[in-house]
């Protein structure tokens, strides 16, 4: 319960329209509970007319009857409709309230997703961030509409019809009353069996999804292992479970009506054999006893809610919780500090760093500076924690503990405006992902001001060595990507994310192997546009290859998370092993 507390900012933010929903939950029940007294008042009037004509057989009478019937009609009539207005403002609010809420909870989770960093989404896939934004929000909002609503609503029916009944006669009421609570605990168990089962049918079907999409997306490696038989039996066996979940859930809520209609019938016949009794004994009129079926099915309707809301809120409380969890997660870095102006280098002192859930250190102790203006390669054995250097270097981890070890010009990564920062930084992953957008668009992504300089496009498409794979897409530049578009190769994707990057025209260039899936003459070509490219900027070039390390100034290379050697290109072919086994094995390639 405790998590929803979280909540009650939002309930003071809207307090107003809270007010006046709970006001109009109060005029509808006011309104209701008077329905009976009318019934009663009527009926009553109209036996003791009945009586004349009996007596007299009187024409007048019948009239007489008849004026009541009618003024009594239209009076409950007049209430009605009053009450449906209540009713209808009632609505406008409280619910409208929680959609807002839930609006707001939605925008607030998504911008918490936007701040959190790479470690986070590591640990969380992408449909548990999904869900959390809109499953367990959704049951929030039923909490903060429904289930409130609900539960003023019993209490004002409570009180005002319990009320009007102990006026009317005091021991009977308890009599009607006596079943109520079995009713109420007996709709609670159901509807948190109800609950249970959803929650382990919509598991099952994110289980089916999840798999679906996965075999769908890996569907040409299982036909070229011919196994689909296997994922067809897999599949089957879910849909199985999913089936036998559903089936469960059906007995019960197939139990659910009969049991509430099996109660709501008893406390029907309690009221008229006992109502029936007074009658008999004069204590009570036959009118009361219409007022009092009356009453009793108005607090029924309560008494279910009861049961139901409580297991809304229990299931609001959960989700809450799995939202509170992602809201207090913490945040990459707050964007404030000084900005980003790059004077002299940048420089890693005695780094060490451990990927969450592993003991063994990706990057041990690494001291390095690297100047303005300065290209640095780097090489080393795959696994060998280059990847992990350069994310680190483009500020992807952000543990306040990592960021005292980067220093840009002497000042701790912790205090420069990590906004700032990325807006100076130009990234090529070594995992290319490009939106489902056009070419241009994926090149554009990075410009800030939203429209790109023709020129300069045509720039970065040039340097990238783009320019002649234009003529085969459909719409040259302006082709889409993803599924309602083209699918590029892979050096294709790897020249479109690095065009993406150079046209930032970035103070530092972190480039992840991005040449790997591109032809050797390419590559070339690349290579001598990105060495006039990144004449003034600063760049770190991560390269299993000879030609992309060539064009750095200096090279370092990576063992096992140690920097095992620093050098130019010379002075490593002179005494790095490794250096020497690679340039060899690669030049023997082109040779
Ligand atoms: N997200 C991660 N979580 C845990 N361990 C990781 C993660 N990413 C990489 N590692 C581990 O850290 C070490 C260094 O990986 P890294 O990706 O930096 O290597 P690399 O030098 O870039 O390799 P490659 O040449 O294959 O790209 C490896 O042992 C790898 O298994
Ligand atoms: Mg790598």
């Amino acid at each position: 319960m405790r998590e929803l507390f979280f909540l009650n900012q939002y309930l003071i933010k809207y307090g107003k329209m809270m007010v006046w929903g709970i006001a109009f939950v109060l005029l509808t029940n006011v309104f209701s509970a008077s329905v009976p007294v009318l019934v009663r008042l009527g009926l009553d009037e109209a036996l003791k007319q009945s009586l004349w004509i009996t007596g007299q057989g009187d024409a007048l009478a019948v009239s007489l009857i008849y004026q009541t019937a009618l003024a009594f009609g239209i009076g409950i009539l007049m209430v009605a409709i009053i009450r449906g207005v209540c009713m209808y403002y009632m609505r406008q609010t409280l619910i409208v309230v929680s959609r807002k809420v839930e609006y707001d909870l939605k925008n607030r989770l998504y911008n918490k997703y936007q701040k959190l960093g790479e470690s986070f989404y590591r640990k969380h896939m992408t449909g548990d961030l999904l869900s959390r934004m809109s499953e367990d929000v959704s049951n929030v909002r039923m909490y903060i509409g429904p289930a409130i609503m609900y539960f003023a609503n019993m209490i004002f029916t409570f009180v005002v019809v319990i009320y009007q009944m102990l006026q009317a006669n005091a021991s009977l009421t308890l009599w009607v009353l006596l079943p109520l609570p079995v009713l109420s605990y007996s709709i609670y168990q159901v509807s948190r069996r109800m609950n249970l089962g959803n929650k382990l049918i919509q598991e099952q079907l994110s289980q089916i999804t999840a798999s679906a999409q996965e075999t769908f997306a890996g569907i040409r490696i299982i036909k070229s292992f011919g196994m689909e038989s296997t994922f067809s039996q897999k599949f089957q066996s879910e849909g199985e479970e999913y089936k036998s979940r559903n089936m469960r859930l059906a007995k019960i809520n197939a139990l659910f009506f009969p049991m509430m209609l099996l109660l709501m019938g008893l406390s029907t016949l309690i009221v008229i054999y006992l109502g029936g009794k007074e009658v008999e004994k004069g204590a009570f009129t036959p009118g009361n006893l219409a007022e009092f079926v009356i009453y009793l099915n108005m607090l029924i309707w309560p008494v279910a809610s009861l049961g139901w809301t409580t297991a809304l809120v229990q299931k609001a409380a959960a989700s809450q919780k799995r939202i509170n969890e992602f809201l207090t997660a913490e945040e990459h870095q707050e964007f404030a500090g000084k900005p980003f102006l790059l004077q002299r280098n940048i420089a890693l002192d005695r780094l060490t760093f451990t990927y969450e859930g592993k003991t063994q250190a990706a990057l041990k102790d690494i001291s390095l500076t690297i100047q303005k203006g300065e290209i640095l390669g780097v090489t080393g054995r795959t696994g060998s924690g280059k990847s992990t250097l350069v994310q680190l270097l483009a500020a992807m981890y952000y543990t306040s503990e990592d960021t005292s070890h980067i220093l840009v010009d002497g000042v701790s990564m912790r205090d420069i405006d990590l906004q700032d920062f990325r807006r100076h930084l130009a990234y090529v992953p070594q995992d290319v992902f490009l939106f489902s957008e056009t070419i241009k668009d994926n090149i554009a992504f990075g410009i800030e001001t939203g429209e790109i300089q023709e020129e300069e496009l045509q720039k970065a498409v040039k340097a990238a060595c783009l320019e002649k794979d234009i003529p085969q897409w459909p719409e040259g530049l302006n082709t889409l990507l993803g599924e309602r578009g083209v699918s590029l190769s892979g050096g294709q994707k790897q020249r479109v994310a690095l065009a993406r990057a150079l046209v930032k025209r970035a103070d530092f260039y972190v480039l992840d192997d991005c040449l790997s899936a591109v032809d050797a003459e390419t590559e070339r070509q690349i290579i001598d546009h990105l060495s006039q490219w990144l004449k003034d900027s600063t760049a770190v070039v991560v390269a299993h290859r000879i030609a992309p390390l060539r064009m750095a100034d200096r090279i370092i290379v990576l063992e096992e998370g140690s920097i095992s050697d620093v050098g130019t290109h010379e002075e490593l072919l002179q005494r790095c092993e490794y250096y020497r086994n690679l340039n060899e094995s690669q030049s023997a390639e082109f040779q």
